[in-house]
């Protein structure tokens, strides 16, 4: 595992020239463990992983169900902390904030949007929008000039005065993004923004996403999804499994994905291979454990 976040890194380097030996990326995810603790039974999230995310660019992390997608994106956006490892976001590690200090960090420079369209379904559009900022008490003439400017750049000008119920799953999920972008943070977390549209309104957020992106490019934009989909609007692409980061898609594989069209799993069929070693590795630990337990019930069957 040592071995393969070095290289992952070298890589990293070698492929983008301008990260160069002085250059700092926006995040650098350090040896993150997360463990949750259901009673006394013990959760490994993170297993000590470690990526990269750069400004001005879309990060499109993908992975299964349960493999710590939104566990990595709560830890960056300072509503979890790991148990080790380090969080550097423009050069702090957010892992030694007080809770006051992590509370500001998260308000001044995270944006969420999730899968579950959480719009607050007694208030408009807009104010749905509003509503972050009214909190944090920052509503001034340049805000409301750039609230009107989002809601021009999601295309709902128009539907400002409508409430969710009136506005259809993909509308809801634009203004979400406005919402999420209302107080200019530098960092937008994405938590399976296209989990429950439909392939049209999926086209358009992500169109959307995009379109932020190229608009301000001060800002780092991070996807977690299963969505094989998300791929189309990455500048960079991870593999997440069971906690630690599987592979990094290199630009050249990346836009090679773009160009082909994808099955199962989401990977093309040259990629299958790898879907299929994990598949066989996945067979291998499952026997293994099976293994075991015939060998434990043989030794109790004989004792007996
Ligand atoms: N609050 C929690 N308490 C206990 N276990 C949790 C908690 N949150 C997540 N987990 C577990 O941690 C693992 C990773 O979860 P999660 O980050 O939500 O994965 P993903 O978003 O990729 O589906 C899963 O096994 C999940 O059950
Ligand atoms: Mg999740």
């Amino acid at each position: 595992m040592e071995t393969k976040n070095n290289l992952e890194k070298d890589t990293n380097i070698s492929q983008n020239p301008s990260l160069k030996d002085d250059y700092q990326p926006k995040i650098t995810i350090d040896d993150a463990i997360k463990i949750y603790k259901r009673g006394k039974i013990e959760v490994v999230a993170l297993r000590g992983l470690n990526c990269t995310f750069n400004q001005g660019e879309i990060t499109v992390i993908m992975g299964p169900s349960g493999c710590g997608k939104t566990t990595l994106l709560n830890i960056i956006g300072g509503l979890d902390r790991p148990n080790s490892g380090n969080i550097i976001v423009d050069g702090e590690n957010i892992c030694h904030l007080s809770d006051n200090e992590l509370e500001k960090y998260r308000r001044n420079k995270i944006g969420f949007v999730f899968q579950f369209l959480n719009l607050i379904p007694e208030l408009t559009a807009e104010e749905n929008i509003l509503l972050p900022l009214e909190l944090s008490g920052t509503l001034s003439k340049e805000r409301r000039d750039f609230i009107k400017e989002l809601l021009d750049i999601v295309g709902l000008e128009d539907r400002k005065v409508h409430r969710p119920d009136e506005l259809s799953g993909g509308e809801q999920q634009r203004i979400s993004v406005a919402a999420a972008l209302a107080n200019n943070p530098d960092i937008v977390l994405c938590d399976e923004p296209t989990g429950e549209l439909d392939t049209q309104s999926k086209n358009v957020v992500l169109s959307l996403l995009r379109s932020i992106i190229e608009r301000f490019p001060n800002k780092s934009i991070i996807i977690v999804s299963h969505d094989p989909d998300l791929k189309q609007i990455a500048d960079k692409m991870y593999y997440i499994r069971d906690g630690v980061i599987s592979h990094h898609f290199s630009k050249k594989e990346l836009e090679e994905l773009k160009n082909k069209s994808s099955d199962q799993n989401g990977f093309a069929p040259q990629d299958q291979n790898r879907a299929q070693e994990i598949a066989l590795l996945e067979l291998r630990e499952l026997s293994h454990i099976i293994n075991e337990k015939i060998k434990k019930i043989d030794k109790n069957l004989h004792a007996q």
